[in-house]
């Protein structure tokens, strides 16, 4: 397995552009099997996770053509309802194919995603959408069997702010008999962008960016030609990587409206920020100040920047108070940091960060997706060498992050194992 050694304590210069959105990618990816036809996505992020989608696609029946960094899906040709436990163990977002799935053929069965380091991740509010849509839901043998021979519009309440939810009840939505409305909606910038493909598609919504989305049910929809949204959590980690490495850089193709509660952030923290149209630049301040977060559903602050940010609060003058409410096991990344001569404890959901003058290269070894991007940035500003091990999570979420931070002049090596 692929390892990155970083010597640390260099500074950092120059720009970064950002890649396509991993979170907008994929449930855009999983939509394009609604229509009959060919659907062109661009500005797709190279990333394993987009790899993974498309095979989960092509078990289906679609054909998926990707060159440079635009996609073709064709899913004429879809007629196998199934998305099988080796995909879906490997990728929770396997499941955005129920939605579509149903809505076009009538059923769906999709394996039980399996749990993952940030916690259990259950699908229960997926399939509550599902049955007030009027599908007849079946689990057996670890799969889920949803069958329905036309949906129906329904009113749908969601307790609690899910991302994947909201978006399999849109894909199921939109070609269901009459209307659906969505309370308690995620309202990530993720959503707005599928929202955004369906209506292209044809799809009738309305309450973009509310927590109350409208549909009115269409009998078909067309093939689409859309741009992926930038990724809010890259360009958030490349400024949080200038911020601890006390470098100005500039971070290009991003949307500064979708990281404002990350700029706040690093605002209070002592940070110099300055926008515009698709760029941001941070410069250091005088000192960086210990900050408090709570991760909460968009627009608050999210949940997939709290291992970055607590990264930099390990270097922070005074404590930090980070609470993670929205997945209970966020913290994988604390015993990785402490190795590195971080001084973080845990009570339950909260982090408590003690600010220290230096981190110390030392080996350590990445658990999740974000985990190993907290990391990168704790090498990149530790004293001496840092070795990070199971080096595949990153790869699922980054796009060539190595040559980026290269360019940037980090010392940062990949070595192949
Ligand atoms: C999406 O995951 C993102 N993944 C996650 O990013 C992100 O952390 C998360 O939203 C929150 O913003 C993709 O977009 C592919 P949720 P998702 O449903 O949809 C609970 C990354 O690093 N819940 O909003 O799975 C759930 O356990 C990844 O790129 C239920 O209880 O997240 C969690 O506690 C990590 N029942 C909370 O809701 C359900 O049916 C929010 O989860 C669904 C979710």
């Amino acid at each position: 397995m692929d390892r990155f050694l970083i010597k640390g304590g260099r500074k950092l210069s120059g720009s970064v552009a950002i890649s396509g959105s991993k979170n907008a990618t994929l449930p855009v990816m999983a939509a394009c099997l609604l229509p009959q036809g060919k659907s062109i996505l661009h500005n797709v992020p190279h990333l394993n996770d987009i790899k993974m989608m498309a095979h989960v696609l092509r078990v289906t029946g679609a054909r998926v053509d990707s060159y440079d960094h635009t996609l073709e899906i064709d899913s004429t040709h879809c007629s196998f309802f199934e998305a099988p436990y080796e995909l879906v163990s490997k990728m929770r977002a396997s499941i955005y194919v129920m939605g579509p799935l149903l809505a076009r053929f009538g059923q769906a069965k999709v394996s039980f995603p399996g749990g993952c380091a940030i916690g259990t991740r259950p699908v229960d509010m997926h399939l509550q959408a599902m049955e007030a849509l009027g599908a007849e839901i079946e689990i057996e043998h670890g799969y889920i069997l949803a069958r329905c021979k036309k949906l129906q519009g329904a009113e749908i309440n969601f307790d609690k702010i899910s991302v994947g939810a909201t978006a399999n009840a849109l894909m199921a939505a939109v070609l269901a008999e009459g209307e659906t409305t969505i309370s308690n909606a995620a309202r990530e910038p993720e959503i707005g962008s599928l929202i955004d493909v369906l209506t292209a598609m044809g799809a009738q919504i309305t309450g973009r960016d509310t927590d109350r989305l409208f549909i009115r049910g269409v009998t078909s929809l067309q093939p689409a030609v859309s741009s992926m949204i930038p990724d809010r959590i890259e360009a958030g980690t490349f400024l949080i990587a200038a911020a601890l490495t006390g470098s100005e850089i500039t971070v290009t193709s991003c949307r500064p409206e979708h990281l404002t509660s990350l700029l706040e952030k690093l605002l209070e923290a002592g940070l110099n920020i300055t926008t515009a149209a698709d760029q941001i630049i941070i410069q250091p301040g005088s000192s960086l100040k210990a900050v408090d977060i709570v991760t909460l559903p968009y627009p608050e602050f999210p949940t997939d920047l709290q291992a970055q940010f607590m990264t930099l609060m390990c270097l922070a003058q005074g404590n930090s108070r980070i609470e993670e409410t929205i997945f209970p096991d966020r913290f994988m990344h604390v015993a990785e940091l402490n190795r590195l001569d971080a001084s973080i404890t845990v009570e339950k959901n909260i982090a408590l960060v003690k600010g220290v003058p230096n981190l110390s290269g030392a080996q350590v070894m990445a658990t999740d997706l974000r985990a190993s991007a907290a990391l990168v940035l704790a090498g990149l500003a530790a004293r001496g060498e840092t070795s990070i091990a199971r080096i595949y999570h990153i790869d699922r979420g980054y796009e060539d992050i190595e040559k980026k931070l290269q360019t940037l002049g980090a010392d940062i090596r990949r070595i192949r194992a």
